[in-house]
């Protein structure tokens, strides 16, 4: 077995980020089966991954369909399926506890009676809520997540936790800051390309100027944080955050999107956002994560938070 797994099984396969990670650890000479229910991820994501031999991909649901058969194969299954949109949480407070909750607990039993040696999930600097520290390390708590979305993942992270030290399964938990890149198909950045393509003289923004000031973090980085992470992990059971070292506020990522779009004198319409500050309710208003534990581990990110956004930027608009 090599470090991220000989043959290995990723959920959410087809989604924005497990996409590049299936292109990633197939250059890592990897076996790869990927599963996904294409609910939100998109088969042509997988375009590049059919063309190699070492991939296989199977659509499957985890609420669903019994994965047991295809863990036999596997020795390291990395956990990205979920439904990732933190703000329908407000409205309809179900779908976050199924496809979270209840997908990963199907999937670690599976994984525990097939002996899956290791386990690595796709967690979010949400399960911190507002924080009252700056960076905020691993350690940091009491975790209280203002969000349905950052309970449900701290609710995984738990179970993740509980299953690795009940079944000697080697665990590893990634919680991302905000992932940008091509193959995004819900962020603050696809939102503005899509309103300004229908309306270039104005666009709406959630919140208040200047809006939240959180870490955008590009997902080549955060892929490679992943792989590193994967690797370097020693404790049964280890927790990574993957974010930049700096932040950036809402006003600038909207700054940025109409110059690159190439427009001028687009009116900013701000929603005024809810109390505290945020763009809605459950949005955290600052976020800023420490990532010096991976960073002691060899990652390092290669680009600012700006720098992802406006690279972001590029990408999104020459899909
Ligand atoms: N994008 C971010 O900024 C961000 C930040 C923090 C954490 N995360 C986490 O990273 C992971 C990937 O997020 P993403 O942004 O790539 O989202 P995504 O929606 O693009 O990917 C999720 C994938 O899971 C699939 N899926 C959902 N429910 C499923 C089910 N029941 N069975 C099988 N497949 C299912 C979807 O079809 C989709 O392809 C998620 O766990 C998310 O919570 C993302």
């Amino acid at each position: 077995m090599t470090a991220y797994g000989k043959t290995v099984l990723v959920t959410g396969a087809a989604g924005f980020i497990g996409s590049h990670l299936v292109d990633a650890l197939l250059q890592k000479r990897a076996t790869v089966i990927g599963v996904d229910n294409l609910s939100t991820g998109r088969s042509d994501f997988l375009d590049k991954a059919m063309l190699d031999d070492r991939f296989s991909f199977q659509e499957l649901d985890l609420l669903e369909d019994d994965l047991t058969p295809l863990l036999q194969k596997a020795d390291t299954v990395y956990h990205l399926a979920a439904n990732p949109d933190v703000r329908s949480g407000a409205e309809d407070t179900r779908p976050h506890f199924d496809q979270n909750v209840v997908a990963t607990y199907r999937l670690l039993e599976w994984c525990r009676r097939a002996k899956v040696p290791k386990f690595v999930f796709a967690s979010t600097s949400t399960v911190y809520g507002d924080a009252a520290v700056m960076p905020t390390p691993e350690d940091y708590g009491p975790l209280l997540p203002i969000s349905i979305y950052g309970a449900s993942k701290l609710a995984c992270e738990a179970l993740v936790s509980s299953y690795g030290h009940q079944y000697s399964m080697r665990s590893v938990i990634f919680r991302f800051a905000n992932v940008v890149g091509p193959r995004s198909t819900h962020n603050v950045l696809h939102d503005f390309v899509r309103k300004l393509n229908e309306d270039p003289e104005s666009l709406e923004i959630l919140g208040a100027e200047p809006g939240t000031c959180k870490s955008y973090i590009h997902v080549s980085d955060t892929v490679n944080g992943i792989l590193k992470g994967s690797e370097k992990a020693e404790g049964l059971v280890e927790v990574f955050n993957i974010g930049s070292r700096d932040w950036t506020f809402v006003k600038d990522i909207a700054d940025t999107v109409v110059d690159k779009m190439g427009l001028q004198g687009t009116e900013y319409r701000w929603t005024g956002g809810v109390e505290g500050g945020g763009g809605w309710i459950g949005d955290v208003r600052k976020m800023l994560l420490s990532a010096k534990k991976l960073e002691k581990a060899g990652w390092s990110p290669k680009l600012t938070s700006s720098e992802a956004i406006e690279l972001a930027v590029m990408e999104i608009l020459s899909e």
